[in-house]
């Protein structure tokens, strides 16, 4: 849109002219930051019909019953009121045994456990409780979106370490040495990653941790997906040498559980981050959602066997969607954890967002482009295999239509059988 253009009946002068005197009230942090890039596919989606989506991030099952039920009845039982600030003492200690049985990581239940509103809580009060305003954060990227939006919004200064599809997504300790000023303070980290799939090697791990102890930083290491593995085990960065007294740990219920309107994760770190944590968090939050902390807390007691059947289904998933885009020639990198594929479009010609609103316009099947997770995202596109079977064999026959459509690849036998 520019200047002089009318948008229905509205002059886009006018539209501009009003935002400016809206904006004068604002901060300029607010007033600069970036809308998120995942949204507007979904406003544009949500307007079609007939619209296949592997845009969403989020788990397709629902929260297990026993899960459910515990939630219902703790309101039953009458549990309607704040909890403790910290979050109830059995869900902290749930969450202590858990880490300490899956890590043999030892995190003190009284203050070294903070039960948040859903790790994006516990990503903005990590970054707040680091930063004062200019300071910088090394933040790993193609990334979960929030990431960059949260540091600016925490007074922080996002400074992006870009990872390749040639290098597996690897960060690497030089990557990050290079970007380290005087006023870097934190080191941001989410493996497995979401957009890529992609889980950090050791080798990799360990020169993440050989910088931080060198350039004497903190790690904020962002694990939600960390039960998603395939193929692979998970890696707490608090259980390489050093790095537990310098590292916070963040996860929570939402993926692993299939809990993401319960609004339940988790901070495990030294207290001195916990207690600097929790003392923003009594004044915002008061505590997280009750009807959740109870549902947690049988999650976390006797989900094991629910965590599998969906780990499981998603590796299902993962395979049928990784062999469709390799098979339709958009090479895919191999994602070995969360539930997110990555595969490369250069070989169409187009740019991701190019990509993604024509194949939305023609095909209606809704991918997001890999630049909504930061620069070295562009000629990728984000697929979430965490939706049914019969939608991905769907996605990916409305992808071979366009991408015959297209002159990219010949029509297959198969496609010229069917309608
Ligand atoms: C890497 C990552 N971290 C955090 C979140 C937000 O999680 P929560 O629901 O616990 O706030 C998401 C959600 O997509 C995510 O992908």
């Amino acid at each position: 849109m520019k200047p002089g253009q009318s948008y229905g009946n509205v002059e886009i002068e006018a539209i501009v002219e009003e935002i400016k005197l809206m904006n004068r009230y604002l901060s300029k942090t607010v007033v600069n930051l970036r809308p998120s890039g995942i949204r507007r596919y979904f406003d544009i989606a949500a307007t079609m019909a007939d619209v296949v989506t592997l845009g969403i991030g989020e788990p397709d099952f629902v929260t297990p019953s026993r899960i459910v039920a515990a939630g219902q009845q703790s309101l039953s039982d009458g549990h309607t009121g704040y909890t403790s600030n910290a979050g109830i003492y059995e869900l902290r200690l749930g969450i202590a045994n858990l880490i300490e049985k899956r890590y043999g990581l030892r995190y003190a239940p009284e203050n070294e456990v903070l039960v948040t509103v859903g790790v994006s809580e516990a990503l903005f009060l990590a970054l707040k409780v680091l930063l004062d305003p200019g300071d910088e954060v090394l933040v790993v990227e193609p990334c979960f979106v929030a990431n960059p939006a949260l540091v600016e919004t925490a007074g922080g200064i996002p400074v992006m370490a870009p990872t390749s599809a040639a290098n597996d997504f690897q960060v690497t300790g030089d990557a990050l040495e290079a970007r380290i000023t005087t006023r870097t303070k934190a080191i941001l980290l989410s493996y497995p990653s979401n957009p890529t799939g992609a889980i950090l090697t050791r080798e990799h791990l360990l020169q993440v941790a050989a910088v931080a102890e060198a350039r004497d930083l903190v790690v904020i290491s962002d694990e939600i997906y960390e039960r998603l593995v395939y193929d692979a085990e998970h890696i707490n960065f608090a259980t390489l040498p050093g790095m537990r007294e310098r590292t916070i740990v963040l996860s929570g219920m939402s993926k692993s559980y299939a809990m993401t309107g319960w609004r339940i994760g988790y901070v495990t770190a030294p207290r001195d981050f916990t207690e600097a944590m929790y003392k923003i968090h009594q004044y915002l939050i008061m505590s997280a959602p009750t009807m959740g902390q109870h549902a947690a807390l049988e999650a976390v007691r006797h989900g094991e066997d629910d965590v599998e059947m969906m780990r499981q289904s998603y590796d299902r998933r993962r395979r049928l969607i990784v062999d469709g885009f390799n098979r339709l020639g958009l090479t895919c990198f191999e994602p070995r954890g969360a539930f997110y594929a990555f595969p490369s479009i250069a070989n169409t010609g187009m740019d991701d967002e190019t990509f993604c609103e024509e194949l939305l316009e023609t095909e209606r099947l809704a991918l997001i482009p890999g630049r909504a997770f930061g620069a070295s995202g562009r000629g990728f596109v984000r697929a979430s295999y965490a939706t049914g079977e019969d939608t991905i064999r769907e996605a990916l026959r409305r992808l071979e239509r366009f991408l015959v459509s297209r002159g990219v690849i010949a029509p297959s036998a198969e496609a010229m059988l069917s309608p």
